[in-house]
């Protein structure tokens, strides 16, 4: 077996999107038209690391199932193509659109690698070019670029979003440590409105990939403004990660919210996931509002690792797209994410039980029933009390991934320190990942994801996710659940799903 044969087989992930060869980061450009999903991504077709930046493709019917395209965006003489967003201009208020046609307009970064090199600090710009074909083919505008460097270094990933109360454009865009806003009428010529995030949030790193849009809180008719901001390094785990705000906007500026801040002197940072790998994740454009979602995607990856990984042919996987929802829980604004629906058509239920009680150690399933590398598992248990409940997805060949509840220090954890290869990096596991909480769990909904090389934990439907990825020596065989003191606790509900891939 050539090794490549054995890395698509143990590594190539069942049911997450990965380019057929070559490097990936960021999800890019996401936006629906004609009942397809485009997501676009950082890509270097001419090797396995990170290099001059491209826009890959792949097209999909149900956020599940991805067709890689052909290349979307080239460099050219103004820079590698870096990090966006695209915009379906109904309207055509670009001016792009021509005999009818709609144009979806992208809005990048030009990263002008020789500006770099020289040590010039104007190397990043915002340009933009359109397409008349659904997304498929790009032409670059030739007012290029259409917001330039005003002297800031780190000055990228242009998220465009149509604030449709106040009939203009809005961007926002990462600036070293800030969120800046800006507006347009068409696209081409945008107006500084104001910036955010100088004195909140995590500042440990350079702030990257933003997005911004209203959302309902669930339940009720109320508006709330979300801003997702990726940072890099600064992450609570490690590494690189994705921060949230929610707050109001009038137009031109963002304003917390002030129960989101309670006390403004330790605002305690929100991360859309607490694990590892789940970067410069952003939304996608032109959901139709029959359908009314906001759908979200990230790189199940991180910087203090990624060119590092164990995987030849291609590096890097996105997450399982997921579905936003805003909610308030103890007052508080939090941002909740699950797997879309579409997932569900997919599940084969393997087994299904109810009211297990144990108290040491529950074999939720192995191999014997279901393949442990594209599988959903959901369990509802109770009567916790204050002990530690571990999952452990392992193989008989010592290689196990360890992720539960802490209720007697109070986290939810991921521990990947015998998880199989670690040899490529220092930092993939250097420490266990958490995600704190303030009271003891008595009750709780966890859903699992589990791929060849992924794990992405729902608790509480998606109150916290944790996802991370992991390199096995062999397939995962048994998931197992294990109560550390030998405490009883109860499954109210298990369902174990087996993923037609
Ligand atoms: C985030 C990022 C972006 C940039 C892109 C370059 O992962 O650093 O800020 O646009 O990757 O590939």
């Amino acid at each position: 077996m050539s090794v490549n044969t054995s890395e698509e087989q143990l590594y190539r992930p069942n049911f997450h999107f990965t380019p057929k060869s070559n490097w990936m980061n960021d999800p890019n450009g996401m936006f629906y038209l004609n009942g397809k999903y485009h997501l676009y991504f950082q890509y270097y077709p001419d090797d396995n690391v990170w290099g001059p930046m491209h826009w890959g493709h792949a097209v999909s019917e149900d956020l599940i199932v991805w067709k890689e395209q052909p290349i979307a965006l080239y460099p050219d003489s103004l820079g590698y193509i870096f990090s966006g967003s695209a915009v379906v201009d109904v309207n055509n208020t670009s001016g792009f659109g021509r005999d009818g046609k709609i144009p979806v307009v992208a809005i990048f970064t030009y990263h002008d690698i020789k500006g770099e090199q020289e040590g010039a600090i104007d190397f990043q710009s915002q340009a933009i070019a359109y397409s008349l074909d659904e997304g498929q083919t790009w032409t670059k505008y030739d007012g290029n670029p259409v917001l330039p460097n005003p002297g800031i270094k780190d000055f990228r990933d242009p998220k465009v979003y149509w604030d449709n109360e106040r009939e203009q454009w809005l961007m926002v865009l990462a600036t070293y440590e800030k969120s800046f806003f800006y507006s347009s009428s068409n696209l081409k010529d945008w107006e500084l409105l104001s910036d955010f995030g100088e004195t909140v949030g995590e500042h440990g790193g350079v702030w990257e990939c933003p997005d911004i849009f209203p959302m309902k809180i669930e339940g009720t008719e109320q508006i709330k403004w979300v801003l997702i901001q990726s940072i890099n390094p600064g992450f609570i785990n490690g590494g690189s990660g994705t921060q949230y705000f929610v707050g109001d906007f009038d137009g031109k500026t963002f304003v917390l919210d002030s129960t989101f801040a309670k006390d403004l002197e330790k605002i305690e940072t929100k991360w859309l996931d607490y694990g590892r790998d789940n970067y410069a994740g952003v939304t996608w454009a032109n959901v139709p509002e029959t359908d009314g979602r906001k759908l979200f995607i990230g790189w199940m990856s991180n910087w203090d690792y990624a060119k590092e990984v164990p995987t030849a042919t291609w590096r890097s996987a996105m997450t399982i797209a997921r579905e936003l929802k805003l909610k308030v829980v103890d007052g508080s604004y939090m941002l909740f994410s699950e797997p879309v629906k579409e997932l569900d058509t997919f599940k084969k239920t393997i087994l299904q039980k109810a009211n297990i009680e144990f108290d040491k150690t529950y074999n939720i399933t192995s191999s014997d029933d279901i393949a442990l590398d594209k599988a959903v598992v959901e369990i509802e248990l109770s009567n916790l009390s204050q002990d530690r409940y571990t999952f452990s997805l392992e193989n008989d060949q010592g290689d196990v991934v360890e992720f539960g509840i802490d209720n007697i220090v109070q986290h939810y954890f991921i521990d990947r320190t015998k998880s199989g290869d670690l040899s490529f990096s220092e930092k993939f596991a250097d420490k266990i990942s958490v995600a704190p909480f303030d009271t003891v769990q008595d009750k709780i909904h966890v859903q699992i994801l589990i791929d060849k090389t992924s794990i992405e934990v729902f608790y509480n439907n998606g109150q916290t996710v944790m996802t991370e990825i992991f390199f096995p020596n062999y397939l995962m065989k048994t998931l197992k659940l294990i109560s550390k003191n030998h405490s009883k606790l109860i499954i109210e509900k298990l369902v174990v799903s087996e993923l037609d891939f």
